[in-house]
């Protein structure tokens, strides 16, 4: 039996949804293998768990890197396995997919992300830009003729897009967004305290304490971290506090508002005007960073929202074209065929 999913392959998750049921599965884009053997031993949340405490036999990967595949087979592996998930209890294995790519890629980029997909077996299979379906998840008037510009922040790139007429007028995509603020906290914890923290304790001070811009939440908060002192090679603790992540974060963070800046500087003067009446969108997992909005607003004048739910609003976005496509199926001719087991 075909189904149809449209799949969001992020850096950091990657969530699928399946028409007339909405998001099935949230997992993030993480393989454990067993370096011996080449056997894939856990995928997504368990294999997230184990970065940076497997046995050395076992490395847990993120087969993604900068919105891109960094590793091909790993990442067929992975997307076979959650289209498996995704399948039970019923009985598909060759869906239709739709599949979204990060609108700055190169076309090598593309096409590996659609062979991968037709290797983890699909039948069908439809990119989408991400931008896009993020613009259409927030609920943006994609299809009228009015600029609406979304700006999401993922694990690996942040992606500004103006959309008017169901097509991008001016984007600007940059490979900075929440695994760099996450080394931005390790290289400021390591040049100010010599102290060397891993990638989970990174994300856990960001997500934590982390903050764009001063909020009353973050004005005295601070948090007990544990590392390793680079002086004496000793288990250590530090506490490290909201304004000093701040200050990690602000270089990481000038890129992504220089992206804006530049998407507004490209936008045709009518749509310009359309944004300053209706502002700008955030979504992803960026969008949560605490006073981001705040500092969007501070440095382009621009009104600015953060998207409900923005983790979801790209694969919200990819499932309302899923939904649309019903009556607009790809002809035969482009039908894929299917790949052997
Ligand atoms: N509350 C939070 N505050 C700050 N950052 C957060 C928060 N929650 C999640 N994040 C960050 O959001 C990022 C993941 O976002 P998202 O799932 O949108 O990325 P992705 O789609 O996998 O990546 P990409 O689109 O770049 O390929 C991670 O870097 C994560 O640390
Ligand atoms: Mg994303």
């Amino acid at each position: 039996m075909a189904k149809e999913i449209s799949i969001d392959l992020g850096t950091a998750n990657t969530l699928v949804y399946m028409k007339g049921k909405g998001v099935i599965m949230r997992e993030p884009s993480v393989v454990a293998v067993d370096v011996r053997t080449d056997v894939v031993v856990q995928v997504g949340s368990k294999a997230k768990e184990m970065i940076g405490r497997t046995p050395g036999s076992i490395v847990a990967v993120s087969p993604l890197k900068d919105g891109v595949i960094a590793d091909f087979d790993v990442t067929a592996t992975m997307l076979k396995h959650f289209i498996q998930e995704a399948a039970k209890p019923g009985r598909f294995s060759h869906p239709d997919i739709i599949i979204c790519i990060p609108s700055g890629v190169t076309e090598v980029e593309r096409e590996a992300v659609e062979d991968a997909t037709a290797k983890a077996g699909a039948r069908h299979i439809q990119l989408i830009d991400e931008p896009m379906a993020a613009a259409m998840g927030a609920g943006l008037p994609v299809s009228e003729p009015v600029g609406s510009m979304v700006l999401d922040i993922g694990g690996g790139t942040s992606e500004v897009a103006v959309i008017s007429l169901d097509d991008i007028v001016a984007y600007e995509s940059v490979r900075v967004a929440g695994n760099k603020f996450d080394e931005a906290i390790i290289q400021y914890i390591k040049k100010k305290y010599d102290l060397l923290i891993g990638e989970q304790t990174a994300e856990e001070v960001k997500i934590q304490i982390g903050s764009a811009y001063p909020t009353e939440e973050t004005a005295n908060a601070a948090l007990q971290i544990k590392g390793r002192s680079l002086v004496d090679g000793l288990a250590k603790n530090v506490t490290i506090t909201a304004e000093e992540v701040r200050e990690a974060l602000s270089d990481p963070l000038h890129i992504i508002v220089e992206a804006v800046r530049a998407t507004l500087e490209k936008t045709p003067p009518e749509l310009s005007a359309d944004i300053i009446d209706h502002g700008i969108t955030v979504t992803g997992g960026g969008a949560l960073l605490r006073g981001i909005a705040q500092l969007l607003h501070q440095e382009t004048g621009m009104p600015v929202r953060v998207a409900e739910n923005p983790l979801d609003c790209v694969v919200d976005g990819a499932g309302m074209q899923l939904e649309k496509s019903l009556h607009a199926r790809p002809s035969k001719e482009k039908k894929r065929k299917a790949p052997e087991e």
